[in-house]
């Protein structure tokens, strides 16, 4: 069926007196050169690396137990593995998996075996490929009373999975239950370890993963339980991957009566080029502390600790040097601090429960900040989404900080651009920014335009920015609206 056309009639509509004017304060800065890669991985001096032999291991000692207590195919192997064999099961070296004995010699055992093989050439130089070499927690639970350290550094391409590790009343309160540690001279001790489906309950004595010098390291599905000091920990290296794990001081979900005593750090990133991602840290009394660069933070739920109890969700303490990103995250109750954030992206994440993001001044600098597309609910208890901490220092050095469009709920927005427009019959119309804008008395970047409705043509001037308040006169007195747009 054929419409009728409409009918298009332009109506011209005069517009009377209209009329715009730019004037640029400040134009954006660029970085220095020196800002990349000072102090990172680019700048280290390669060490000469040494190819490490294992050293002979002691047998298997009288201890030997069957390996498990499930009845065996009868093509299964049923003794320690031979060399062919590249699965160990530590029950088959005599540990306890009802976590009543101590297993420490027996996991050591097997894992000495497990390490010890030719390999299958290198990795990283220096760095054993060991295959793929499987240590097999069988399902069990193990008492542990000191580190699990690998007896030897140089090797790479090992997984220990599947079971539960339990500090004793007696392991050290400085230890981690697995360290990937070790003295050597390589450039990287180990690579591409990996710890996979693993429960560490550190018995409130010390924490649970450290890794040191080491590349590649993946932590997935673990979950890590009732450390005092830091749950993983990951020193200089890069590219330790943590996913999909669930780490907690406490064994609890929210709302917990003892909240306000939680202790310790979940995670620890010490070096560069980590991630951490799809975790959830449910008590600690901070949740993740970066101390290197370049790290990654994506779809992590921090409920660590509340703000007012003194918690911390994210503490970037790389002052000066920051480059992190954090996105898609999940900030509950627990903020972000980062001080003097050069080089940070916070975006599309959740500040739930008057959680907020805290700038905290050093030195004195903020360059290259991106806090933009987050979502902020509160309580009505007027908690600004965005704060500086100028105890130290006030903010002097700022430079391409953008906090924009967030949404905000129950909390007090601020942004580094705001807009607003006045109307009157008058000659000075001002407009105040200062419950908007992040930074006190900073304005680098002011448009505005004057539409005056009467019939004259008024010359008119931008006469201020101080302290944030944008002060535009006219030389006469007329009916007009003014429309500001800021930049900090
Ligand atoms: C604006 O103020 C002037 C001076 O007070 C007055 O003469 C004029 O009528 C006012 N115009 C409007 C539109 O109110």
């Amino acid at each position: 069926m054929a419409r009728r056309a409409p009918v298009l009639v332009l109506v011209l509509i005069g517009i009377g007196l209209l009329m715009n004017c730019m004037i640029t304060v400040d134009a954006y800065h660029e970085f220095s050169a020196e800002h990349y890669f000072p102090g990172s991985r680019f700048g280290e001096n390669k060490r000469r690396v040494q190819f490490y032999k294992a050293p002979s291991i002691a047998q298997v000692d009288g201890t030997f137990r069957p390996p498990s207590p499930v009845i065996l195919d009868s093509s299964a192997p049923s003794s320690p593995a031979p060399s062919s064999i590249r699965e160990y099961h530590v029950t088959a070296y005599g540990a306890d998996p009802t976590g009543q004995s101590d297993s420490t010699d027996a996991i050591l055992r097997a894992i000495a075996d497990a390490v010890r093989g030719p390999g299958n050439g290198e990795m990283m130089r220096g760095i054993v490929n060991l295959g793929g070499v499987r240590i097999d927690l069988e399902g069990g639970i193990y008492k542990i009373s000191r580190p699990l350290r690998l007896p030897v550094a140089g090797r790479g391409n090992l997984m220990i999975h599947g079971g539960t590790l339990r500090a004793s009343d007696n392991f050290p309160t400085d230890g981690y239950l697995i360290d990937l540690s070790a003295s050597s001279d390589l450039e990287y001790i180990y690579e591409f370890v990996t710890l996979r489906d693993l429960m560490l309950d550190s018995n409130f004595r010390g924490g649970a993963i450290q890794v040191v010098d080491s590349l590649r390291t993946s932590i997935d599905n673990c979950y890590i339980t009732h450390f005092t000091t830091t749950g993983i920990r990951v020193q200089a290296g890069h590219e330790t991957y943590i996913r999909n794990c669930y780490m907690g001081q406490h064994i609890t979900a929210g709302a917990d009566p003892g909240e306000k005593d939680f202790s310790g750090t979940a995670i620890i990133l010490g070096g560069n080029d980590n991630a951490v991602t799809d975790t959830v840290i449910f008590s600690a009394a901070i949740g993740i502390v970066i101390e290197g660069q370049a790290n990654t933070l994506s779809g992590v739920h921090c409920y660590n600790k509340a703000t007012p109890f003194g918690g911390v969700g994210v503490y970037l303490k790389v002052p000066g040097l920051t480059q992190t990103r954090i996105v898609n995250c999940y900030l509950d109750y627990t903020g972000i601090v980062a001080e003097d954030p050069v080089q940070l992206h916070i975006s599309s994440s959740f500040f739930l429960g008057d959680a907020f993001v805290l700038l905290r001044s050093i030195k004195g600098v903020a360059n290259g900040v991106n806090i933009v597309d987050n979502m902020f609910s509160g309580s009505d208890q007027g908690i600004e989404i965005v704060q500086l901490d100028e105890k130290t220092s006030k903010f002097k050095d700022v430079k391409q900080v953008i906090v924009d469009r967030n949404n905000v709920n129950g909390m007090k927005i601020k942004s580094t651009i705001a807009r607003a427009t006045v109307e009157g019959n008058d000659s000075s119309w001002t407009v105040d920014f200062s419950r908007d804008l992040l930074f006190p008395n900073l304005i680098k970047s002011v448009q505005y335009s004057l539409q005056a409705t009467g019939s004259q043509f008024p010359n008119h001037a931008l006469r201020s920015v101080t302290d944030n308040r944008i002060v535009i006169t006219t030389d006469r007195v007329v009916p007009a609206s003014v429309t500001v747009t800021v930049d900090q």
